[in-house]
């Protein structure tokens, strides 16, 4: 087995790279295209660093096989060795209205196993990243475990069709909470429970929204699992919950009141 090491200094070197295209794209006409409804949104920056990262894999592991939400669909059920999920930019819509509170984020796995997840915070230059048994860091600080805060102690960000058509019960869930938060990335929200901002996170997400987020979280004793409690090692599109211990009691509490 190869020694992450070796696979940890690349990445980190790509995704550095890849936010320093990213800020530069700034400065120029984005191409900006619909994909299954008007509120889906790619752009080039989006196809150019997935490209970027999955040129990169290739010629550093030619035997890798990747999940790239803008193109290559490999299956995580069906990769020995070497497998990576890529989200080259989480928060699209945020990254073209707002230029702010977008991520990019890349997981690894090996023979099946959840190995390295990387989540880069673009604009503040704060890379998350860690994995099974290593810790979390953010950039050099080792994050601590975030405190067990129940469902009535903290903030619990959503995706808004959560809310709006209240899924799994989740306007009494909201109602339990301190409050909702939304910030419209799946990768700055696993960021905020992961440093304790929030205390859990839920969503309809694809594989690559949540592939990442999920290492780190679980590294860090936080609870992820699909909310209707399906199996989610298949890393496919679920409604996850990501949350401190406590707090996943009281939701499913709730959804299964
Ligand atoms: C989206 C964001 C958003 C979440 C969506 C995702 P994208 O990712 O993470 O917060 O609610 O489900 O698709 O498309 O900007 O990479
Ligand atoms: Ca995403
Ligand atoms: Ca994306």
């Amino acid at each position: 087995m190869m020694e992450w090491q070796v696979i940890d200094e690349k990445i980190k070197r790509w995704m550095f790279e890849a936010r320093e295209m990213i800020l530069a794209s700034f400065d120029t006409k984005l191409d900006i295209n619909t994909k299954s409804n008007r509120n889906d949104l790619v752009t080039n920056m989006d196809k150019k660093i997935e490209k970027f990262y999955i040129d990169h894999i290739h010629e550093s592991f030619p035997d890798a096989k990747i999940m790239g939400e803008e193109s290559e669909k490999d299956a995580l059920q069906d990769a020995d060795g070497l497998f990576l999920v890529i989200d080259p930019i989480d928060g699209t819509m945020n990254f073209v209205k707002q230029q702010d509170n977008f991520a990019s984020m890349i997981a690894v796995y090996q023979n099946h196993q959840p190995i390295l997840g990387y989540i880069l915070d673009i604009r503040n230059n704060k890379l998350y990243w860690g994995g099974k048994s290593i810790g979390v860091y953010c950039n050099f600080k080792r994050l601590k475990a975030p405190q067990d805060l129940t469902l009535r102690d903290g903030l619990l960000g959503a995706g808004l069709p959560m809310i709006l058509n209240d899924e799994y019960h989740f306007q009494e869930i909201a109602r339990e909470a301190s409050g909702v938060r939304m910030y419209g990335s799946a990768g700055i929200e696993f960021i905020n429970v992961l440093t304790g901002k929030t205390l859990g996170y839920v969503s309809r997400l694809h594989a690559w929204d949540y592939a990442a987020g999920k290492i780190l979280a679980e590294e860090l004793g936080l609870v992820v699992q699909a909310i209707d409690g399906t199996d989610i090692d298949v890393l496919s599109s679920k409604v996850v919950l990501v949350s401190t211990r406590s707090a996943n009691e009281k939701i499913n509490q709730i959804i299964n009141a």
